[in-house]
């Protein structure tokens, strides 16, 4: 067996893991970043792509960002197509000036793995059977294998960082851990071609036959999304079928322009709202995806990780510079307030652009309502627009 020392071991090498890691490193606090698949596998998911305007100065706080500035695209507004017609919410109108980028998941996860290898951190992929051990105590531990060979780093916090399926959270023992979870019942079909965007902005779609989106990656590279049953496979959804149906639920002009060209990735995945609480477990940190899942209508979900990590980065600042550990005190209680918040802002968009399978007439109107509401009070859409850009930290 072979034995590493360092101060924290972070479970799980996605952009919640690498960021922390990358941080901490900045300020001469060591970590390992524990990752269960290659590099290619992790770079290989299609996730979203809008970034809060706190995740983007995370991202160059974190010495990141140098790219991201360059090839992101700085939007100041999106679109809800409903009944028709087009309305355009206006960020920067109702926030003083705030925006958010575009910029791919992918991207993001790409340029932290290179500022890793820039400043020799270690990320040890493929590592087998992650198991946190000892978190009550004040010398906690992580075993796993490589390559056969059983491996042990030695620490003071452990960081569960491993997404919605690690193992990080299910070591919190069932009674302390409370989870609370809505399982809607459609999915997202989502779909990435090298097209140029139907528009320069977002467009979020409220159709009688289902939502839609359409997102983009960069002037060349397209991302549309329909909601669909969960009964539905890929299988089923031929690239035709797919363009015919998205064009069905935009506004006829929008439709008119739409590009379309071969899928490069096709994939559905359901819509879940996910809270465990409490985050903490002794000396167990839980982040992003490990502790919290939103459906995707809001695009929080790495914004959410992206907050988690700026609090428990500020906790381990405060404990290991200045000896004290409030900061860590409070993580769970801290990052649980803002995710809430997230979580009901998701919900509540999910809820106003797709259609209820069971839904009744009520609903409908109710729906409509919502969005005449919307469009026509500055406050309703000041609302929308401070969680869209991101509540503060
Ligand atoms: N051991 C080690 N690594 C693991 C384990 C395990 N047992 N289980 C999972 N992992 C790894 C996964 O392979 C993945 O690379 O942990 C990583 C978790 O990454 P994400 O799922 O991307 O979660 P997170 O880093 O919190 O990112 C936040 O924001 O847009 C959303 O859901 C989207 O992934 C995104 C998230
Ligand atoms: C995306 O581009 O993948 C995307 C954008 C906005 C969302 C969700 C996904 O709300």
């Amino acid at each position: 067996m072979s034995t590493h020392q360092t101060q924290v071991v972070i479970i799980g090498g996605g952009p919640s893991g690498l960021l922390l890691s990358q941080l901490l490193h900045r300020t001469g606090i060591s970590s390992i970043v524990l990752e269960k698949h290659t590099r290619e596998h992790v770079l290989g998911r299609i996730r979203a792509g809008v970034l809060e305007h706190g995740f983007v100065n995370l991202m160059r706080e974190a010495g990141c960002g140098a790219r991201m500035d360059r090839e992101g695209e700085i939007h100041e507004g999106f679109h809800i197509a409903h009944q028709g017609q087009l309305d355009r919410v206006d960020l920067a109108k109702h926030t003083g000036g705030d925006t958010v980028m575009v910029y791919g998941q992918t991207e993001v996860t790409r340029d932290l793995y290179e500022a890793r290898d820039a400043m020799g951190g270690t990320v040890i992929h493929e590592a087998q059977n992650v198991q946190p051990h000892a978190l009550r105590d004040v010398h906690p531990f992580v075993t796993w294998e490589q390559n056969g060979e059983a491996q042990r780093a030695e620490c003071d916090f452990i960081v569960g960082a491993d997404g919605f399926h690690g193992v990080s959270r299910k070591s919190i023992p069932s009674d302390v851990l409370k989870e609370y979870e809505k399982v809607y019942p459609f999915g997202w079909l989502g779909v990435l071609s090298e097209t140029p965007p139907v528009a320069e902005e977002l467009i979020y779609a409220r159709h009688e036959r289902g939502f839609a989106l359409c997102s983009l990656r960069s002037r060349v590279l397209s991302r549309y999304y329909i909601q669909v049953p969960l009964t539905d496979r890929v299988e089923d959804w031929s690239d035709a079928a797919f363009w015919q149906e998205l064009k069905r639920r935009l506004p006829e002009e929008v439709a008119a322009g739409l590009q379309t060209g071969p899928s490069i990735e096709k994939s559905i995945a359901p819509l879940r709202s996910f809270v465990a609480e409490p985050m903490r477990y002794g000396n167990l940190f839980l982040a992003g995806d490990a502790a919290h899942i939103v459906p995707p209508t809001g695009a929080k979900g790495l914004n959410l990780a992206a907050s988690d990590i700026h609090y428990l980065y500020h906790g381990f600042l405060d404990h290991y510079l200045k000896g004290d550990s409030a900061g860590l005190d409070s993580y769970s209680e801290q990052a649980l307030a803002r995710v809430w918040k997230a979580e009901r802002f998701s919900w509540w968009m999910t809820n106003l652009l797709h259609r209820a399978p069971e839904g009744s007439e009520t609903d409908l109107r109710l729906q409509r309502a919502d969005l005449d509401y919307l469009f026509s009070s500055d406050a309703a859409q000041a609302s929308l627009v401070e969680n869209y850009v991101g509540l503060p930290y």
